[in-house]
């Protein structure tokens, strides 16, 4: 399966801060907004994986993440020019995704919770139409909305509706067979002229090939679209850190344990960031780990393994 972070936008509702810097770039806490998506693709064992950003501010992605080598990745990049919408990844992702299934999500989503590795590995083995990840929320009409019926299938799927059918939020990763890019090559784009994913959801809603994964109150899933809700997530990932002495969305940690990279490469990362708390959190991870090399069975998730501190900074 490919991978594809869209981090585009003019992130509008987040001037002035946006003003010069993508939204995805953005630190929540300790690290980069995008590290949290990137990692989630990675928990599903997704190593080649496609960034689109605006024009502007895709070199300072490339700046920040490179080849991804350093993370056992394959990570390329791609302009999208114009907020065409999100269903335009995968025309502008045709080439890299080539004839395989594709996992899509959004460079601002923060995702959160137990053995969430394991769901994300079986899902992506057996997407056949598409896999959507469903999250009760407070006010639902700020997202698409997902109607299930009582035996939990997919019925319907509306786009920020003004009288929601139910709390279930659509998360911003999707999991989809091939046909996406041929669906997406074939949208029309709505009344605000873009290509919109609640459109390639529903039709394969309508074709009876949609599943709902429903993330459940032990799991965490923000987004960062709004000063408040930008601040929240940082505290969040601040809170959950100094309690458990365990970082997320950790690139380096999430490569060592899926096995992308060996602990002697995890270590050199951890080198490379001096003296910051971050680059010896990394260092100690490695110090802790045995030794692993590139291409071995995969380890534990960070999200359920890691309980120990790493050392002092
Ligand atoms: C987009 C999608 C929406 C989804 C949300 C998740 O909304 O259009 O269906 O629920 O992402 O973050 P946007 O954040 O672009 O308003």
């Amino acid at each position: 399966m490919k991978g594809i972070v869209l981090a585009g936008g003019s992130g509008t509702r987040l001037h002035p801060i946006t003003q010069a810097v993508s939204k995805q770039l953005l630190p929540l806490y300790d690290k980069p907004m995008v590290y949290h998506p990137l990692s989630v693709l990675m928990l599903a064992g997704i190593r080649e994986i496609l960034v689109i950003s605006t024009p502007e501010d895709l070199p300072r992605f490339e700046r920040l993440l490179g080849t991804g080598e350093q993370f056992g990745l394959s990570l390329t990049y791609a302009p999208q020019p114009r907020p065409n919408g999100i269903a335009e990844a995968f025309v502008i992702g045709a080439d890299h995704i080539g004839d395989d299934p594709v996992a899509l999500i959004l460079g601002d989503n923060l995702f959160h919770g137990p053995d969430f590795s394991p769901l994300l590995r079986r899902k992506a083995s057996e997407v056949d139409g598409c896999v959507l990840f469903g999250h009760a929320v407070d006010e639902p009409s700020r997202y698409g909305v997902a109607e299930l019926d009582d035996d939990g299938r997919l019925v319907s799927i509306e786009e920020k509706p003004a009288v929601p059918r139910s709390d279930l939020a659509v998360t911003g990763l999707y999991f989809y067979a091939n046909d996406v890019v041929d669906l997406a090559k074939n949208l029309t784009p709505s009344a605000r002229g873009e290509l919109e994913i609640t459109d390639v959801n529903a039709a394969y809603v309508e074709r009876g090939t949609a599943e709902l994964v429903r993330l459940g109150r032990g799991f965490a899933w923000l987004d960062t679209g709004t000063p408040d809700s930008l601040l929240e997530a940082a505290r969040y990932v601040q809170v959950l850190e100094h309690r458990t002495g365990v970082r997320i969305g950790c690139l380096e940690e999430v490569a060592l344990r899926m096995g992308f990279i060996d602990a002697d490469a995890c270590r050199r990362l951890g080198e490379r960031m001096g003296g910051s708390p971050y680059g010896a959190y990394v260092r100690a991870v490695a110090g802790d780990h045995p030794n692993t090399n590139p291409g071995r069975p995969e380890r534990p998730a960070p999200d359920s393994a890691r309980t120990s501190r790493p050392g002092p900074s």
